[in-house]
């Protein structure tokens, strides 16, 4: 998931270049961010319009391709920098990067109160109309006294204040997620015409002369193609295994698996139990359907950019929770792109799964028990951090 993390301070030496220097090194399993400064971009001017000079268009085109935007925010007279406030004044005037897209801010300063007013600021200026960023809420970090702060390898010195760091980048993730999926932004609302969700085109797998729709397409089309079954051995990489194997082999995968191919045609799921007692319920005729006909119409939007980004290569994975069959289950449907040795698309691996058992035979396992207990109700932040300004607790 690309991230772009832009600097709010224009200081030769910052803080928060600093932090995010941190986020950038010590979450890159998580998330891939490139910290882009702004101490190039003049200050704003109406009648003196530079949008199309080179740090203005910079920032425009990193934001424009970025999955999300963190935000490092110092606090000057208990505001944000003007030369924060001048970007966001270019990003709202002639062009808007910001408009739908995710934002997380995070902010370090000397005062205890660690960049409190100023991150309440940004808020509301993220929020005006001509800029419109999607601001996470709540989460905040807070990183006060901020010269006491990191060690000289530029890592934070107290470990809970890292791990509290960690807890709101993986939010930010699955809020980006969501944002993406379920909130569509009005950029997203066209997407839906970016793939052909009804498989009108072919591609060489393609079987042809068999209508997609028909309730025994996989009778036809196996007839068509003179597909083999039964005790049949089929040479795979690396393997050999009979048609029956192959079949009883996935359907003891402990997850719905589904392929869509690139032509965004229906073509294979493990079936194993009836609709009903599915996570995601799937019935025997759709196999061969365009996945047009496997969706509501609402959801078309979700399903092209979910497919975009795997096409396009953007992500390899998308992951989203389906808050489906109560609070015993934690439902994940994982799209996986299916890619040939060469990186080239073929489809989609779409995969369910209750991860809730797995999860409670590791904390078994390893005598873990998920607490919740070190992060304060009240503003979210942990015990270091003060409860009424959200600060963070000066170690004394
Ligand atoms: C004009 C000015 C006003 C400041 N006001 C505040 C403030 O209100 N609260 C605070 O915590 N720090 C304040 N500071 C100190 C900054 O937090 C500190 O300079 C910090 O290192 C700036 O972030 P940076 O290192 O990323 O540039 C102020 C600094 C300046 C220069």
């Amino acid at each position: 998931m690309k991230i772009v993390g832009i600097v709010g301070s224009n200081a030769d030496f910052s803080y928060n270049h600093q932090l995010l220097e941190f986020i950038a090194k010590n979450f890159k399993s998580l998330i891939d961010v490139e910290v882009l400064d702004i101490k190039d971009v003049p200050m704003f001017n109406q009648s003196k319009d530079q949008t199309d000079s080179e740090p203005i268009q910079y920032l425009n085109k990193k934001i424009d391709e970025a999955d999300g935007v963190i935000i490092a925010t110092p606090e000057y007279n208990h505001s944000i920098p003007s030369a924060l406030q001048s970007v966001i004044e270019w990003l709202s005037f002639k062009i808007h990067p910001l408009d739908g897209k995710p934002v997380m801010i995070v902010g370090a300063s000397y005062d205890v109160q660690g960049s409190s007013r100023s991150q309440l600021h940004l808020r509301q200026i993220l929020d005006a109309p001509g800029v419109n960023a999607v601001v996470m809420p709540g989460n905040e970090f807070l990183l006060g006294e901020v010269h006491k702060a990191f060690d000289e390898e530029g890592n934070l010195k107290d470990a809970q204040t890292a791990q509290f760091l960690e807890g709101c980048i993986k939010k930010f993730i699955r809020f980006i997620n969501v944002v993406n999926i379920l909130d569509a932004p009005e950029g997203m609302k066209d997407l839906s015409s970016t793939e052909d969700l009804y498989a009108t085109g072919s591609i060489d797998t393609t079987i042809k002369d068999v209508d997609m729709m028909a309730d025994d397409w996989v009778e036809q089309a196996a007839e068509v193609t003179g597909a083999v079954e039964g005790n049949t051995y089929v040479k795979l990489d690396r393997g050999i295994l009979t048609v029956d194997q192959i079949n009883y082999f996935l359907k003891s995968m402990p997850a719905e698996l589904t392929y869509a191919d690139s032509n965004n045609q229906f073509l294979y799921y493990n079936y194993k139990y009836e609709a009903e007692d599915m996570l995601a319920s799937r019935r025997p005729k759709q196999v061969g359907y365009p996945l047009a006909e496997c969706h509501p119409k609402q959801a078309f939007s979700s399903v092209a950019w979910v497919i975009q980004q795997l096409r396009t290569g953007k992500q390899d994975i998308v992951r989203t929770h389906v808050p489906t069959h109560g609070p015993d289950k934690f439902v994940v449907h994982n799209y996986q792109a299916v890619r040939d040795e060469e990186g080239n698309y073929l489809g989609i691996n779409e995969y369910v799964q209750d991860i809730k058992p797995l999860i409670d035979w590791y904390l078994e396992q390893t005598g873990q028990q998920l607490t919740g207990g070190k992060v304060d109700a009240v503003s979210g932040a942990t015990s270091k951090v003060d409860t009424v300004s959200g600060a963070t607790v000066k170690d004394n």
